[in-house]
């Protein structure tokens, strides 16, 4: 199950363009006729078939489009050939624009068997953040897209399947070199050691993501955690099994896992490197597979709910990131993990169950399990005391419809976090979306028989799932809710960073809320 491991390298190259040895040398061009400043760095031979051909609209420089040509015979340059990649108008360039080339970068060697690159970009080619605190570094935004892009999973794929539908099995792409003429290099290089790390945490959120459910089950997410921390020893793993979920009166975990063969978990996983500075708790809802239970969703899009685990995922994603960063700070990831199932043991439509907060609901509807388990979780979580708490979770397809791929849903109690986690969304390129808790939403979850109900009708779905979520926090307990049900996995494909497949949606999100504000 582990193939996380990133076989490309990134380094940054300095010195003259004629010394660099290597197949490529990528020449970012911008649509619309701007000069490329660059351009001269590698020569007047280069600079002027570059010129001729762009002159000669062999291409407009969109974002992604590319041509390659053999590099002059006289240049002086030592590389075997020359592409140029598009980056589209220089004036919408942003952050994600360079994540995105990045993208490109990777798939394009991939795809014509370049091991070995070099990039030059424009030396004008910035992205203008609002705020200039929130200034990236261009190349570590360019290293990023090509690792992020160059995740897979295919391992489940022989060499003769790929081969037939014109994949790679190897991939060829080895080393990227970024050029960089100017005094950042220290802090370009230190920046990408961290970005490293984090697409590293990117991965394996989405290689958790990706895996189907008869190979991830709430035991082995366990499993998955107890290896975190042999890797990783400054996490602190324990899991509770069924006898401790029923001890501690977590009948929200143990009713909605009381469908399947395989029992639930809760799985805690503790990084405190951060002395008697403020704790934060992150809880991600596990559903290992959702059929709906007894609710039994219709079959046709069914498979997907492979994904239902996406916000655990985050939570190990982001785990191994902080414990790999050695930042000091203390984060605790909490991960209610179990499989919703119809079955003769399984939770019925009608159940009023006790949750360990002492609440009692009336299980309306057995397809809203994630608040189910996220309620004991959420409780859970506040015995640690953290300052702030933040739960992702893949909660409602209503939350999907309001705002699609483009944006997770943002809920919560606290304005102040809110902001924070919306200032994240927008640089880190998982972007969010604050969506209202009026208090007269949580009339629509009051229960004829039991203290609330688990569904809150057609209308605000998932404004009424959170509202459902704030009665397992207490009100001066800074909390934000994510609903990531439409931006946890991406079955087209559209975003060169972005392969097919789970996304890893809230590692990088929770990176740069981390990097700003609690360290
Ligand atoms: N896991 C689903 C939500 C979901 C839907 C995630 C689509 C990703 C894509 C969740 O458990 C669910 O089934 N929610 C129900 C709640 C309803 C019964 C109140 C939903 O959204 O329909
Ligand atoms: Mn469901
Ligand atoms: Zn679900």
């Amino acid at each position: 199950m582990d193939k996380t491991e990133q076989t490309l390298k990134v380094a940054i190259a300095t010195g003259l363009v004629p010394a660099w040895k290597g197949d490529a040398l990528i020449i970012g061009v911008y649509e619309g006729g701007e000069a490329q400043s660059a351009l001269p760095l590698c020569g007047k031979k280069v600079e002027n078939e570059v010129q001729k051909r762009l002159t000669e609209k062999w291409m407009r420089g969109t974002l992604g489009e590319s041509i390659a040509f053999p590099t002059p015979s006289g240049s002086g340059l030592q590389v075997s050939r020359i592409v140029l990649l598009g980056m589209g108008k220089k004036e919408s360039l942003q952050a994600e624009t360079f994540r995105a080339l990045g993208g490109h970068i990777q798939a394009l060697c991939n795809k014509s068997g370049i091991a070995t690159c070099h990039v030059l970009l424009s030396l004008d080619a910035h992205h203008k953040p609002k705020n200039r605190r929130q200034q990236i570094p261009v190349l570590a935004l360019l290293a990023e897209g090509a690792w992020l892009g160059s995740y897979r999973f295919d391992h489940f794929k022989s060499k003769e399947t790929k081969e037939a539908k014109g994949e790679r099995d190897e991939h060829p792409f080895r080393q990227l070199f970024l050029g960089l003429h100017g005094d950042r290099v220290a802090s370009e290089r230190k920046r990408l050691a961290e970005v490293e790390i984090l697409a590293r945490g990117v991965a394996l959120a989405r290689h958790l993501g990706n895996q189907p459910a008869n190979l991830l089950n709430p035991e082995t997410l366990a499993r998955q955690a107890r290896q975190l921390t042999e890797r990783l020893p400054t996490i602190k793993t324990t899991v509770y099994t069924e006898k401790m979920l029923a001890s501690k009166g977590m009948n929200g975990i143990l009713a909605v896992g009381s469908g399947s063969r395989t029992p639930p978990r809760l799985i805690t996983m503790e990084y405190r490197r951060g002395g008697d500075r403020p704790l934060l708790a992150v809880v991600g809802k596990g559903i290992t597979f959702d059929s709906g239970g007894i609710s039994l969703k219709p079959g046709e899009h069914m498979a997907e709910m492979k994904f239902d685990m996406c916000g655990a995922a985050a939570v190990f994603g982001l785990m191994q990131m902080v414990a790999e960063l050695e930042w000091p700070i203390n984060v605790v990831g909490i991960v209610p993990a179990a499989e919703n199932m119809p079955s003769s043991t399984a939770q019925r439509p009608g159940d009023i169950i006790k949750t360990a907060k002492g609440i009692f609901v009336e299980v309306i509807n057995t397809d809203a399990e994630g608040r189910l388990i996220l309620a004991d979780a959420l409780h859970h979580a506040a015995s640690f005391k953290p300052a702030a708490l933040i739960d992702l979770a893949t909660l409602t397809g209503a939350c999907a419809v309001a705002l699609g791929a483009q944006a997770s849903g943002l809920m919560g109690n606290n304005d102040s976090l809110i902001r924070q986690l919306e200032k994240a969304g927008e640089i880190s390129g998982d972007r969010v979306w604050r969506l209202p808790l009026f208090a007269e939403y949580q009339e629509q979850i009051k229960s004829v028989v039991a203290d609330i109900k688990n569904t809150g009708g057609r209308e605000a779905g998932a404004i009424t799932a959170a509202c459902f979520l704030s009665r397992f926090v207490e009100s001066t307990q800074p909390w934000a809710h994510i609903d990531m049900a439409g931006t946890a996995y991406d079955l087209n494909g559209s975003r060169p960073h972005v392969p097919k497949g789970a996304v890893g949606v809230g590692v990088r999100l929770l990176y740069h809320f981390l990097r700003a504000h609690w360290m």
